[in-house]
């Protein structure tokens, strides 16, 4: 997850960036070399690094924690089982806490939580539609994430009627309780 995005003006969580400066982001590592006893060399930790081939970090300051990858991928845990992933899961069944045969509705649907939100919806039997900006990027929702539909939302005159149209639409789903991932309105 990046902290820096120019989408992200209203957020407190995140930064402009200042040209010079290493661009942070949450990532995984291998340490090489420590003076904090609670990491050793070759280490693999993950936290809020840099985008760069070797950073410097406090412990403290980028929540550095030591990462036992349990035998998948050091890439998972950027994606499915980082940020991106718990996210997801959190909002989707935490938050949302949805059943199945729950109709879903994912805005951004093929950003890096949006994608996973409607891939644990499927899995979890509920019904999924989400909106993407680009006609490329509804044909990978729906031709390989699994989305039951999906539209450009660009293409929509009235986001609110897509969205309820395509909801109703789903007539054989008899639970009609709907999850919507709110975003902030686009400048
Ligand atoms: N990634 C994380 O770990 C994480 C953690 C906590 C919270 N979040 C929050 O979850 C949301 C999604 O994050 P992400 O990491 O999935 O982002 P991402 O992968 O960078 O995807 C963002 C996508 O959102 C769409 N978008 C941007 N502005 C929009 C707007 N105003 N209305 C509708 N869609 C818009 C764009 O896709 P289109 O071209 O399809 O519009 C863009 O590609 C953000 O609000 C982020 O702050 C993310």
């Amino acid at each position: 997850m990046k902290l820096h995005s120019s989408s992200h003006a209203v957020s407190s969580a995140t930064r402009f960036i200042t040209p010079g400066q290493a661009i942070s982001a949450y990532g995984v590592a291998e340490v090489v070399a420590s003076s904090d006893s609670e990491f050793q060399k070759v280490d693999l930790v993950k936290g809020f690094i840099h985008w760069a081939e070797y950073s410097v970090v406090k412990a403290e300051e980028c929540t550095l924690t030591k990462l036992d990858t349990l035998g998948f991928p050091l890439t998972y845990y950027l994606g499915i089982l980082g940020m991106s992933g718990h996210t997801a899961y959190t909002g989707l069944f935490g938050v949302g806490k949805v059943k199945e045969g729950d109709k879903v509705f994912v805005s951004a649907a093929s950003g890096s939580v949006g994608n996973l939100v409607g891939q644990f919806a499927k899995l979890h039997g509920c019904y999924v539609v989400g909106c993407a900006g680009s006609d490329q990027k509804v044909a990978l929702l729906e031709e390989k994430l699994g989305f039951d539909e999906a539209f450009n939302y660009k293409q929509q005159k009235n986001l609110s009627s897509s969205i309820h149209l395509n909801i109703k639409n789903t007539q054989h789903i008899q639970n009609s309780r709907s999850i919507v991932q709110v975003l902030p309105q686009r400048n």
